[in-house]
């Protein structure tokens, strides 16, 4: 998929691992550039003759910044963070591809928004959490945040900012795993045991239906979930996004049918697949034992991708016509939900009807 290049206009240091890169977006650009909060961008680098791509939540809010933001935590021996955090600097431009991602969902009526993170995962909790408080629907926002001690916390001054001018509708609560005794905050992991004794306290600051957001490392998440599930939120009303690179999927289990909504096709064998990508239309034949994103790549259709495996999101897309089968593993990124609208993972995918059409820009 295309990309461009965008001026780091200001690079800041959150703490000693840890960058926060704002992106200029110029004017001709900006429509391309509009995002929801919760979306990522894929950043694209030369690292010594390899073109290497990778993903990272907008921590910038729609309406709240003009210019993007990411933030980076530098993985030991990672090759794109480790560029990001110690070398790219203000006036250097990234290539990065528009935004993408479906983590967000829309919220018809008021509700009380746990937001659930653990480090780095802050990044597109607060994007959402801080969009939420100022569209002024009505919403009450409770961040969760957990750290390993007070100086890893990141984007914290914007949180306590946030926090003071929502004050009455947004709570805060910072937890520490290995905080010493002069920290006055919360203690420990958020996990099950920390979820459950808490969970009621959260509940009481809003009479609204709550939904949860989260994003962290997978363990956090599925503990997180469980607590949330057993404490009585069902599994609509929790949404996770995952920053791992491992897919989970168990190859003896069958795929997962997901069905357009408006046409179901015609039955037969699976013979051409239409994608619908940046208003332009793409076809290609489809042949045995390919993934559809495969089968597109092959006629040099211009689609989002990254990984081709199922874990960074970007081939994010939307039967519109006919049937496809999905490997379970879709089930990491998306929900049964997501997939009863017809969203899917195009590089998990493979045609089950004569034609399909899948559309990449209705995400
Ligand atoms: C949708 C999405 C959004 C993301 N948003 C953010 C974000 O806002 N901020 C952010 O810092 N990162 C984010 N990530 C993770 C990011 O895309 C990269 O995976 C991460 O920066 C590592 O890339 P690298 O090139 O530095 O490491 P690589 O060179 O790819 O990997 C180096 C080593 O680190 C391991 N590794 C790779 N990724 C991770 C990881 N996430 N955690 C632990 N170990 C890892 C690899 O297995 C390998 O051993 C996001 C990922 C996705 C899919
Ligand atoms: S290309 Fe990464 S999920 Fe499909």
């Amino acid at each position: 998929m295309a990309t461009y290049p965008l001026k780091v206009c200001e690079k800041r240091m959150e703490c000693n691992d840890t960058a926060s890169l704002w992106l200029d977006v110029p004017q001709d650009l900006a429509g391309a550039f509009t995002y929801r909060p919760g979306q990522f961008l894929t950043v694209e680098n030369d690292d010594g003759g390899d073109l290497i791509s990778r993903q990272y939540s907008l921590s910038s809010s729609p309406g709240a910044h003009p210019r993007l933001r990411i933030t980076v935590k530098k993985i030991e021996g990672g090759r794109m963070s480790t560029w990001l955090v110690d070398q790219a600097g203000e006036g250097d431009y990234l290539e990065v591809q528009t935004p993408r991602g479906r983590f967000f969902k829309d919220l018809d009526a008021p509700h009380h928004v746990l937001m659930l993170a653990a480090g780095s995962g802050i990044a597109p909790i607060l994007s959402i959490g801080r969009w939420l408080l100022e569209s002024n629907q009505g919403h009450t926002v409770t961040f969760v945040y957990g750290n390993r001690t007070p100086d890893t916390v990141i984007l914290a001054d914007e949180m306590a900012e946030i926090a003071e001018r929502h004050a009455g509708i947004c709570r805060i609560e910072h937890v520490m795993s290995r905080a010493g005794e002069d920290w006055t905050g919360a203690h420990g992991r958020i996990d099950r045991a920390y979820i459950e004794a808490h969970f009621a306290s959260w509940q009481a600051a809003s009479e609204l239906p709550m939904v949860a957001y989260m994003c962290g490392p997978e363990g956090f998440m599925d503990s997180a979930e469980g607590a949330l599930m057993s404490a009585g939120l069902s599994a609509s009303a929790i949404h996770r996004e995952s920053f791992d690179m491992v897919l989970e999927d168990d190859e003896t289990e069958p795929g997962l049918e997901v069905v357009a909504e408006d046409d179901p096709g015609e039955d037969g064998p699976p013979a051409t697949i239409v994608a619908v990508v940046g208003g332009e239309e793409y076809e290609a034949d489809w042949q045995e034992g390919e993934n559809i994103l495969a089968a597109l790549l092959r006629m040099d259709a211009d689609v989002p991708f990254s990984c081709q495996e199922g874990t960074c999101s970007s081939c994010i897309s939307k039967l519109t016509a006919g049937r496809i089968e999905v490997r379970p593993g879709v089930l990491q990124t998306l929900r049964e939900d997501d997939l009863a609208e017809g969203l899917t993972l195009a590089c998990l995918s493979r045609p089950l009807t004569r034609t399909i059409r899948i559309d990449f820009d209705e995400i």
